[in-house]
Parts: structure tokens; C-alpha cells; sequence
């Protein structure tokens, strides 16, 4: 099967059988069917280096179906998904569980994390295909922690000298989030959640983890990073990679008041500073990749009070949406975003075939309108939790076709077919 895309911004792009053939020019290729993209931009498909597809475990809230298609309407072609399901990702049999279900289930592209829990270090070594390990320095969602500073430490240190892996850290202090819990345990407001997990609890745990880094010569990359302590901290050791979330470039503390729980989660949203500098550091380069941390939980979850509202908010349909718009705005190139949701996490996790529109890569690709202007709504959201953060945005620039591996799998925010993703290979 042959497609030939025709006058985008790079002119024609030919793929077959699932691989790029040929970019750029005027390209004429007879028996190829023909689609015109004249006035389209078209971009790698976004790999979503940071998702929660919640299966196993909670398929409530999303499953590998529900996921990957919410995927595909926001142009995402490639999901990693983290281990904090349940059963978690920490052992080989866990792991080969969610591999059988993504592989049966998903329509896009997909890599596993595997836990890091500090005694599962054997099982880390003989994880084969995995994205990373992933270590959650303080509690998060469907994630315990009791662990002290220094088991933190030792866990880290371990991964550090025994595995040639990226090792993505969730960074927040564990011991000064107790601490602060017990200041606020009498309040109920979700104001608080930034003050409990103030910009220090994440800044201390950064700061940890890249001493280690740098002491014991491990590949360490920091998820969702909020703060501009961290981005300072970072600065000086370029060898560190990171991630920013969407909700921490788009929302701040003054959100609060609207949004309540539904913009609670961990690392909290922070203040219009830290917005600030997040945003100059994607555009100065520090920032490897965005990601979006998608963390669906339901509606009456969200509405419970604040100890009890499950922490983490849904981004994979909207994040190329945002950050088109950002374009659109001024506030980023369009470079920048192929920069930062394409080729930052291919590069980052020495992805294969992926991330470029080269020949020989995958035919993973986006097209998008930057023309398009449409109001976000919670009727259109397509994961499972049925609400977005940004709902009421009006945003301008949106895709309007997705190929995965060269199969039209959504086109005019309509899913056009029911093909299967693959397991990427690093
Ligand atoms: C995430 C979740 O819900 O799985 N929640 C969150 O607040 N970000 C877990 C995580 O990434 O910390
Ligand atoms: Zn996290
Ligand atoms: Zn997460
Ligand atoms: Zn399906």
C-alpha cells in the first residue's frame, strides 16, 4: 500500500507499507493513493512520553481502547505509559500482563515503564523492551511511599550503577510532604495542595536525585517539572533531561477558585513565576520534551473534597491542540513543537524509527490545520473521564489526521479505523 501526501509546507511525503519512502518536492508515484494537503502542515505523529492509561486495574477511569483513541484526536501516534496501575508494573509478570494488553488493544503505538521499588532490582535487569524504570520519590496516586530520604537514596543509587536505563524520576520530597500535611490536616480547601507540595518539596527532591546522577553516572530524566528552582537547578547539568506538563505551562494557583480538584495534582500547579520560566525554558532548549501526564480520574472523584480527590488531570486530546495555539499566539515555533512532542522524547529514550519525518522512519504522521479555531468541551472528550481542564478554551490549530505505522486511523475528529498499535523498540 502506497499514500503520497500531497503540498504540505515540505511539499509531497510518500510512505509505504508503513515506512517513509520519500520527503519533499514534487513526488510522483504512480498507483499511490493521493491525499491533499495543501495549506496542512504536517508534523511526526506526538509521542506522549508520560501517559496513565490505567489498565490494568482501573479501566474505569481509562483503558487501552479508550486511551489510545483520545490519543489519536490529539495527533498522538506513540504513548509510554507509567507502572502506578495495579497490579504495578514492578514485576516481569506484571509486565508481560499489560504488554498482552496494550498489543490487544491499542491503537496506538505504545512503551512500558517499568517500577523501581528498591527490591526489585533482579527484575529490572531482566525487563526486556522497556522505556525506563520510573521512581516515585514521594506518594502520588495508586502510589505509597513510606520510604525514607536515604532508602530514596540507596533505591536511586542502585538503578544508577546497575542498569544502562533512563531512569524517570516523579520528584517530591517525601518527608517535607508529611511534615506539611500535618500543618494543613484541618483544611479543605484545594488551595492547599500547593502549599503542601510547595515548590521546595519538588526543588529538594531534584536536587537529590541529580546529585546521585551526577555522582554515580546514571541517565536520569525529571518528569513533570514545575518549578522554576528546578529549571534553575537544571540549568547546570545540561546531561539531566526533563519534561513539562501542559497544565503547568496553562495553569497557575489563581485557578484554584474555578477549577478546584479538577487542576489538583501532583506536582501541584504553580505560580505565574514558575509559569514563566517553564515557558522560556522550552523555548531556550532545556526542556528535552513536553508530556502530558495524562491521569484520568472520574467527575465524582474530582468532586469529593480535598484529601479525598484522587490527584492528576487528563491532557493526551489536547496538548498538540494547546501548543498549536501557543504557535499561533506567538509563543512558540512551529519547530518547537515538533522539537518538543516529537523528536524530544524519540531522542530522549532512543526510540527507533520514530520522531522524524526522514526516510526509512515510520509513517507515524500528523496533519494538522492551524486554521482550525474550536472551543474545547467536555461532550467531545473521548477518554473515559469525560472532562478536560480545558474545557471553555477556545483554541486555534488542531489535527485533522493521524496515521499510525501508515493507516488513516483518524481523520476529521472521526476514528476511521480499528488498526492495532505496536510496541516500540528501543
Ligand atoms: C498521576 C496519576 O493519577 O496516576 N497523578 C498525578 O497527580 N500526576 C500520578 C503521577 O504522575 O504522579
Ligand atoms: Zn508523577
Ligand atoms: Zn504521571
Ligand atoms: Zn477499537
Amino acid at each position: 500500500m502506497k499514500t503520497v501526501l500531497k503540498n504540505s509546507q515540505i511539499g509531497d511525503l510518500l510512505f509505504e507499507d508503513g515506512v517513509i519512502t520519500k520527503v519533499g518536492g514534487n513526488i510522483d508515484a504512480p498507483g499511490a493513493e493521493e491525499i491533499d494537503c495543501t495549506g496542512k502542515y504536517i508534523m511526526p505523529g506526538v509521542i506522549d512520553a508520560h501517559v496513565h492509561f490505567r489498565s490494568p486495574g482501573h479501566e474505569e477511569k481509562e483503558d487501552w481502547e479508550s486511551g489510545s483513541r483520545a490519543a489519536l484526536m490529539g495527533g498522538v501516534t506513540t504513548v509510554f505509559d507509567m507502572p502506578n496501575t495495579s497490579p504495578q508494573t514492578i514485576t516481569l509478570e506484571a509486565l508481560e500482563e499489560k504488554r498482552a494488553l496494550a498489543g490487544a488493544k491499542s491503537h496506538v503505538n505504545f512503551g512500558l515503564f517499568f517500577g523501581g521499588t528498591g527490591k526489585n532490582l533482579e527484575e529490572i535487569k531482566r525487563a526486556k523492551g522497556i522505556v525506563g524504570v520510573k521512581v516515585y520519590m514521594g506518594q502520588t496516586t495508586g502510589q505509597t511511599v513510606d520510604e525514607t530520604s536515604e532508602f530514596m537514596d540507596g533505591l536511586l543509587r542502585d538503578l544508577f550503577e546497575n542498569t544502562e536505563r533512563v531512569i524517570a524520576i516523579h520528584a517530591e520530597d517525601e518527608e517535607l510532604i508529611k511534615k506539611h500535611n500535618q500543618i494543613y490536616k484541618d483544611d479543605n480547601s484545594p488551595e492547599i495542595h500547593s502549599l503542601i507540595r510547595s515548590d521546595l518539596v519538588s526543588f529538594s527532591a531534584c536536587r537529590r536525585a541529580v546529585h546521585l546522577a551526577k555522582k554515580y553516572g546514571g541517565n536520569l530524566h525529571v518528569c513533570h517539572v514545575s518549578t522554576k528552582k528546578e529549571i534553575e537547578l537544571l540549568s547546570k547539568y545540561p546531561e539531566v533531561t526533563c519534561e513539562v506538563t501542559p497544565h503547568h505551562l496553562f495553569f497557575t494557583v489563581s485557578d484554584y477558585s474555578r477549577l478546584g480538584n479538577f487542576i489538583k495534582t501532583n506536582p501541584p500547579v504553580r505560580s505565574q513565576n514558575d509559569v514563566d520560566a517553564l515557558w522560556e525554558a522550552l523555548r531556550n532548549g532545556l526542556v528535552s520534551f513536553v508530556a502530558t501526564d495524562h491521569a484520568p480520574h472520574l467527575k465524582v472523584e474530582k468532586e469529593r473534597g480535598y484529601w479525598d480527590a484522587p490527584a492528576g488531570v487528563p491532557g493526551v486530546e489536547f496538548a498538540l491542540p494547546l501548543m498549536l495555539d501557543s504557535v499561533n499566539n506567538g509563543l512558540l515555533g512551529m519547530e518547537d513543537v515538533v522539537r518538543l512532542m516529537c523528536e524530544g522524547p524519540a531522542n530522549v529514550y532512543g526510540v527507533r524509527g520514530k520522531g522524524f519525518l526522514k526516510e526509512g522512519y515510520d509513517a507515524d504522521i500528523t496533519v494538522v490545520d492551524m486554521d482550525i479555531s474550536r472551543e474545547v468541551c467536555n461532550e467531545d472528550v473521548v477518554s473515559k473521564c469525560g472532562w478536560t481542564p480545558y474545557a471553555g478554551m477556545t483554541l486555534r490549530g488542531w489535527p485533522v489526521m493521524t496515521f499510525v505505522g501508515g493507516v488513516l486511523m483518524m481523520e476529521g475528529r472521526e476514528i476511521v479505523s480499528g488498526n492495532k498499535g505496536k510496541e516500540v523498540v528501543f
